[in-house]
């Protein structure tokens, strides 16, 4: 029986994959702001098999929370076998370039918080000697786009810390999982005009992720395409690439 941490527990695609790991008895801790969205998504585990599963309400962004919530995590279900990080607000990206404040709020829930938190669960599955971390960033943090490169900056350097701490862990077994999705049909990207055929649903994202985690693998990018359209975008020279409008 598995014991499964989920930071950004009610989003969408935590959800998703959450409620794959309840079919097969997994013991799931999650944790996020709201305390009704929270008990409303633990309520459907459960009903759909979970062996138990437990709340935690935190905002991310207070880096003294993260300690105590790792330590209710491991005082509730024992050691941690996967730790899935999936928190996270889409900027918006015309406030972030007006203001200042706006955008190191955004810097700080998608990437620094994440970095902090990566520091202490790293810590922790390697006092107990086990584990597995997943981090969902974005294809977003491939490249600097004009139309958003807040969000991007902050998914490039949770992609970038996550690859040096796969290379730290690595010889201890402990796996990290980078996971790029596209775009995926969530209230994050709710009311955003996006191209219909490259928008995943949530089950189909969490498929992908559940089944990368189990393989231990190190990249993901979900679904399969965006690794092609984001080969294409990395080579545009950089000549190009400031004239066209992404
Ligand atoms: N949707 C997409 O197209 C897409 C594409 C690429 C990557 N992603 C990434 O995938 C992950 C999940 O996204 P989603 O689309 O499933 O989003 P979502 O449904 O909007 O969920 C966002 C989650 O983040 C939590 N959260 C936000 N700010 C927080 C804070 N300060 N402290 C604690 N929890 C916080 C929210 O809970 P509370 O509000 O209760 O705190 C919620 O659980 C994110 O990292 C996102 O950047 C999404």
């Amino acid at each position: 029986m598995k014991n499964i941490l989920i930071v950004g527990g009610s989003s969408a695609i935590a959800t998703a994959c959450a409620r794959q790991w309840a079919t097969e008895g997994a013991r799931l801790f999650l944790a996020a702001r709201q305390p009704i969205r929270l008990e409303a998504v633990a309520q459907d585990l459960r009903v759909r098999g979970a062996a138990a599963v437990a709340t935690h309400v935190l905002d991310i962004n207070d880096h003294q929370q993260h300690a105590a919530m790792l330590a209710a995590c491991s005082e509730t279900f024992g050691p941690i076998d996967v730790v899935l990080i999936a928190h996270g607000t889409l900027c918006d990206q015309a406030l972030c370039e007006r203001d200042v404040e706006a955008a190191l709020r955004e810097l700080n829930t998608n990437a620094i918080s994440t970095i902090a938190l990566l520091t202490l669960v790293a810590n922790a599955l390697l006092a107990q000697g086990h584990g597995s971390i997943a981090v969902i960033s974005s294809v977003a943090g491939d490249r600097g786009r004009a139309s958003n490169y807040v969000y991007g900056a902050a998914k490039a350097a949770v992609t970038t810390f996550c690859e040096g701490l796969r290379a730290r862990l690595f010889k201890s077994g402990i796996g990290v999982l980078t996971i790029k999705p596209g775009f995926v049909d969530t209230p994050m990207t709710a009311g955003l005009a996006l191209p219909g055929p490259l928008v995943a649903s949530p089950e189909r994202v969490a498929r992908d992720i559940v089944h990368a985690i189990a393989k231990r693998k190190d990249t993901l990018y979900t679904p399969w395409f965006w690794s092609g359209i984001m080969l294409v975008i990395r080579s545009l020279p950089r000549f190009v690439f400031k004239r066209v409008s992404l």
